[in-house]
């Protein structure tokens, strides 16, 4: 053990997107000692990959008021999101956006030098009237411009950077406290052991467990996967979005605020598909109600293109002016990857996997929280999670658009407000048990690099490709009892030809084929709590969509799922009661 360097903070940040850095920002600036592991260099986390904008009602463009914007969220999420985080959230979003402004975020502007705000989905006005416009945006770049402005003003705070770091597992003791992480360097493999006083989970969703989708290749859910095997369950893994405007066949993402701006989708036949599935809110419906319907089109053979498998995304009609100045980023990628200039010709779509609602439970503290005994939740000690890896859960079962980045900026500065606190009460670091740091340490070494040649090898790139068809295929925007269970089935195959994982002696691969190995067993881990989740809850909500339960089912299943390793599947209640307005009560959901 000697050899191993041992760190200790007061804080240890897992992932640098966002969540982890706005958590960040507030601790090193209360004068804390925190550290940030990243796997990738910081800006390059996959908020830097948020197009659209952030919600927040400042009633710039159209009136708003955060009670419109709470009522809409918890529409949206299907009445499976806690109202109590809800309200909290949607209170606290002007404040996280002028916070931002402060940083130095570039917002788009508009003539009278407010802050420009775009139309997004499932948004209105006075409790499902008139569509709002809440949707605070840097043209389409707006997580680029948020993460760069958070990065540079921790440089400036002097927040510690791991850059490149791979955490591989926690550090849990006896009596369930969480005391920090084992990570390695992935360029020269040195493991490091961060003792901490309290650890803040902020790794992103888990994106790639889907063969299509607009995540990045680092989405890979390991704070999940890592919370899982700390005995800690997953909750609501059943429901992952599929966004409706991926770029058909490849995935890329183009921005909802394409049709915020005016954009809107047509069918093979050229009709405006969104009418008949949602006559109000025509394309900015909610995203589950927008993906189905898309699937549904091609389904009965309305779609374009020889093979009728896409739907036709139009924005020529704003003029390359409008297109330019709001929608750069998307013009660019069309051109890049299509041939294909927006301002000129429709772009090819279809539904794709966007965003994991699921995640490790918390509170509105950011504290992760587990069912213990016969309560439903009691804090894990010393532990946190925010972000698309946390479950909180102010996105139930459909995330509205624009409601990410808020989530990340208000419960990552949360998280840290509650830990400022946990730490004036808890002062010193506890003591570790060497065992438990072995064992951790042992386990970090379970793909060190081989020459093995077996027959019954198993490449991370196989296993990793059959997993994300097999989730593509049974776990997509349509389910159905049969093929779930065949998921489950498939799923759990892929698990058990893990051990037969080997990792190839080569010199040129720096540590990056073991960070593979050890994403896969990640993406592993979330594909079990999100194929037995899905299979197990028999209506439809939000993006679960059940095509032999076909409507929702408030009286057996308004509850949370939370999936372990342990104890496979249990439940808990939705917390319907908000901090200070009256609930909404669940009704059906009309666009
Ligand atoms: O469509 C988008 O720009 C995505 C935004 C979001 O997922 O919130």
């Amino acid at each position: 053990m000697s050899a191993i360097e041992r760190r200790q903070f007061d804080t240890l940040i897992i992932g640098a997107g966002g969540g982890g850095l706005r958590a960040s920002l507030q601790l090193a600036e209360a004068d804390l000692n925190v550290a940030v592991v990243s796997k990738v260099f910081p800006t390059r986390s996959h908020t830097v990959a948020a197009q659209g904008g952030m919600n927040a009602a400042l009633a710039n463009v159209l009136p708003d008021n955060w009670h419109w914007h709470m009522f809409d969220t918890v529409k949206g999420s299907d009445y499976l999101g806690d109202q109590d985080a809800i309200e909290y959230m949607c209170r606290a979003a002007p404040k996280a956006v002028y916070e931002l402004e402060h940083f130095g975020v570039p917002f788009s502007r508009l003539d009278n030098g407010k802050i420009y705000q775009r139309a997004f989905g499932g948004q209105s006005q006075d409790f499902g009237g008139d569509q709002a416009a809440r949707t605070c945006a840097a043209a389409d770049r707006t997580g680029h411009a948020i993460l760069h402005s958070l990065y540079q003003q921790n440089i400036r705070a002097k927040t510690h950077f791991f850059d490149e770091y791979f955490a591989v597992d926690l550090l849990r003791d006896d009596d369930g406290h969480v005391l920090g992480a084992v990570v390695f360097n992935i360029q020269d493999g040195q493991i490091v052991v961060i003792e901490a006083k309290t650890t803040l989970i902020a790794t992103g969703g888990a994106g790639q467990l889907f063969k299509t989708t607009t995540n990045a290749l680092i989405n890979t859910g390991d704070g999940m996967g890592m919370a899982m095997r700390a005995g800690i369950p997953l909750q609501d893994m059943e429901f992952f979005q599929f966004h409706p405007t991926g770029i058909a066949g490849r995935g890329m993402l183009i921005t909802e605020g394409v049709r915020g701006e005016g954009g809107y989708l047509v069918n093979g036949d050229g009709e405006r598909l969104m009418e008949r599935y949602a006559p109000k809110a025509k394309d900015l419906a909610s995203r589950d109600v927008v993906s189905r319907a898309i699937a549904i089109e091609i389904r009965e053979g309305r779609g374009c293109g020889p093979n009728k498998d896409h739907v036709m995304l139009k924005l020529d009609h704003l003029g390359e002016e409008v297109i330019q100045k709001r929608l750069p980023g998307i013009r660019q990628t069309c051109i890049t990857f299509l041939g294909i200039d927006p301002a000129e010709a429709p772009v090819p779509v279809y539904p794709t996997a966007h965003y994991t609602m699921g995640g490790i439970p918390t509170n509105r503290y950011g504290q992760v929280v587990v069912p213990v005994k016969d309560t439903p939740e009691e804090p894990v000690q010393g532990l946190y999670a925010a972000g698309e890896c946390a479950c909180v859960s102010v996105h139930g079962g459909n995330r509205l658009g624009g409601n990410s980045l808020l989530d990340i900026l208000v419960f990552g500065r949360a998280a840290a407000n509650h830990i400022i606190d946990y730490l004036k009460e808890n002062k010193y670091h506890r003591v570790i048990d060497e065992d438990i740091v072995n064992k951790v340490v042992e386990k970090v070494k379970r793909f060190e690099r081989s020459n093995d040649t077996s027959a019954s090898k198993e490449t991370v790139a196989g296993l990793r490709g059959e997993l994300k068809q097999v989730m593509e295929d049974h776990c997509g925007v349509f389910r159905q009892k049969d093929i779930l269970q065949e998921g489950v089935e498939k799923v759990e195959q892929l698990v058990k030809r893990m051990v037969n994982v080997k990792i190839e002696d080569s010199s040129h691969t720096f540590n990056t084929a073991r960070v593979e190995a050890f994403e896969l067993e990640n993406l592993m881990a979330c594909a079990l709590a999100t194929i037995h989740s899905a299979h197990a809850r028999e209506e439809s909500r939000g993006a679960h969509s059940r095509e032999d339960f076909p409507e929702r089912d408030d009286k057996s299943w308004m509850r949370h799922s939370l999936y372990s390793f342990e104890n496979g599947l249990d439940y808990k209640p939705v917390r319907t009661k908000p901090l200070s307005v009256k609930s909404f009560p669940p009704k059906p959901r009309m666009y």
